[in-house]
């Protein structure tokens, strides 16, 4: 199967073929993931939650980041792998950002790195893709800015929408392959998508952007607590897994585990 590249991801907008994407973090999904034709991995900084059991994605390092981009890009053969960049990485300015996504890439085997922010990121984007750099941004709603944002609020309705407008022009205009768009209402997200020569990805914006990507413990139902109304549920992995936990454990205390062909 051949590797996914940037001109696959504009060319699926031109053709009006949905691009699909999931996060990441590990060999074991990245492997399941690519082998069912997901176009992109994002090893996304909710690692930070979902990995490394912080909060928020603030406290989440590059170092941090870097082993699992690192799994995640070793195991897929045909999905395009993203590196989210995490906070603190690249705000600091232009070096620092190239900085930051030169080391994703020397470090990790990923294909492309992933940042937030629209106008106020445009000179970090150009900066990193000048340096032979894809870059993926990511506006509307944006969990490093989450304090800021004044918590998970849907951004882009009203006034915000041509905020919105202007942010995704900035971040086409800057060299980005494609752009997030999270947790914007879904007629804001078809303007945009209309207005735009690169693919929008929806995080909880709609069926008008180019393709679709979900946070894979959130869809699979392995985060615990809350989830967003924007994802539909593929499985209940959780509950399996605290059922065969419990199973296995209750077997133990039997003496049900191990069977004779279980042991030697
Ligand atoms: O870190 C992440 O998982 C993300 C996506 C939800 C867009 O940035
Ligand atoms: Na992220």
């Amino acid at each position: 199967l051949k590797r996914v590249r940037t001109r696959h991801f504009l060319s699926a907008k031109q053709n009006g073929t949905k691009i699909t994407g999931l996060t990441s973090y590990d060999q074991l999904t990245a492997k399941i993931f690519d082998e069912a034709g997901i176009d992109f991995l994002l090893v996304g900084d909710s690692a930070a939650n979902n990995v490394l059991g912080y909060d928020t994605t603030l406290p989440v390092t590059v170092d941090e980041m870097i082993p699992l981009v690192r799994a995640v890009a070793r195991a897929a053969s045909r999905a395009f792998v993203i590196a989210d960049l995490p906070f603190g990485s690249y705000e600091t300015g232009v070096a620092d950002a190239v900085h930051s996504a030169i080391r994703m890439m020397k470090e990790t085997g990923a294909h492309a790195v992933k940042l937030e922010g629209g106008i106020r990121s445009a000179d970090q984007i150009r900066h990193i893709v000048d340096a032979g750099v894809p870059v993926m941004a990511h506006i509307g709603f944006t969990p490093q800015s989450e304090h800021r944002l004044g918590g998970h609020v849907i951004q882009g309705r009203g006034a915000g929408e041509d905020q919105l407008l202007a942010d995704a022009r900035a971040v086409e205009e800057a060299g980005a392959f494609a752009v997030v768009l999270e947790m914007v209402p879904a007629e804001a997200a078809k303007k945009v998508t209309e207005s735009l020569t690169i693919p929008t990805i929806s995080v909880g914006a709609g069926p008008h952007c180019d393709g679709q990507l979900l946070v894979w413990t959130d869809w699979a139902g392995l985060t615990q607590g809350r989830i967003p109304k924007f994802v539909r549920q593929y499985a209940q992995i959780g509950q399996t897994l605290r059922d065969a936990a419990g199973a296995w454990k209750a077997d133990v205390e039997a003496g049900e585990y191990p069977g004779p062909e279980n042991s030697y």
